[in-house]
């Protein structure tokens, strides 16, 4: 498919979706959430596709928020259809495969929120990271005021929401935000190293694995370990299982089929 706002590239069985607005710092408008959220269906039914990185075009910013534009004269019914089945939280929350956000400068307001959707996160060191929204007027509305609190506690979530206070990687990764710090230049070389190590492993595994953790931030602790019991179970029916465990007792590397 092509698409005007985002690149779609594909490196083996890792795919980047890169945010291309830079001279608007990436900023969300309608159109490019459109496209991330169809560009991660295209990656979802592409078997080829094992791990999916996000990340923004350009050198100063991951996502700058959503575009400030569009909210002039925007209708709360206009915000309310925003919010379908399709929308773009909606989809990173419930895409199968791992997804990791690459953050390369700024990641604000709905940008944070799209980092903190993702599974891990990797900053560079000259990343800024924040919910300024409460400086237009505005609250978080892309998931910001649940996840933060989950990642970094109470205090912390309220703390960045209230104030709008933009914070370094460093302070980031101290209360949990992102999960490694790296230096600017390195930063797509870590990365992609990190989603080739992952894509390397059982396709089907990991997606399960994803699963049992992903349901950790939802269940109870007794229905969790029952959930978990279950897709471990459910794990001993793939052919992948039979071949780690022959590989491990021959001594070889495993040939994985993703079934
Ligand atoms: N929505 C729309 N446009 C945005 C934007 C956003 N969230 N963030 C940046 N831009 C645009 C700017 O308007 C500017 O466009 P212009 O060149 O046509 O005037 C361009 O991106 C560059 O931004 P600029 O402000 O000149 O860069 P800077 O380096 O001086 O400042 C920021 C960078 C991130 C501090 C500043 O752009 C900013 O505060 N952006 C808004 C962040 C925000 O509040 N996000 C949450 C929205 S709910």
């Amino acid at each position: 498919m092509a698409y005007e706002t985002i690149l779609l590239e594909r490196k083996g069985a890792v795919a980047v979706v890169r945010l291309n607005r830079p001279d608007k710092l990436n900023a969300m408008n309608a159109k490019l959430k459109e496209e991330v959220a169809q560009a991660l269906g295209e990656l979802e039914k592409d078997d080829g596709v094992h791990v999916a990185v996000i990340t923004g075009v350009g050198d100063k910013a991951f996502v700058a928020g959503a575009d400030i534009n569009e909210f002039a004269g925007k209708t709360p019914i206009d915000q309310w259809r925003a919010y379908g089945h399709t929308s773009l939280y909606n989809v990173v929350d419930r895409f199968p495969k791992p997804l990791i956000a690459m953050i390369n400068g700024y990641c604000l307001g709905g940008g944070c929120e799209l980092a903190m959707a993702c599974d891990i996160r990797i900053a560079s060191d000259k990343a800024q990271l924040g919910q300024p929204e409460i400086n237009i007027g505005i609250i978080p509305g892309g998931g910001g005021s649940q996840r933060l609190p989950r990642l970094v506690g109470l205090g912390k979530a309220l703390e960045l929401i209230l104030t709008g206070d933009r914070i370094p990687a460093s302070e980031a990764l101290r209360i949990g935000l992102v999960d490694a710090v790296v230096s600017h230049a390195e930063l797509e070389a870590r990365t992609l190293e990190l989603a080739e190590k992952i894509a390397a492993k059982s396709p089907i595994a990991v997606r399960f694995a994803k699963a049992a953790v992903k349901a950790s931030a939802n269940l109870p602790l007794e229905q969790g370990l029952r959930y978990e019991q279950s897709l471990f179970s459910a794990v001993f029916s793939t052919e992948d299982k039979e071949e780690g465990v022959k590989a491990f007792q021959e001594k070889r590397p495993p040939q994985w089929k993703g079934r």
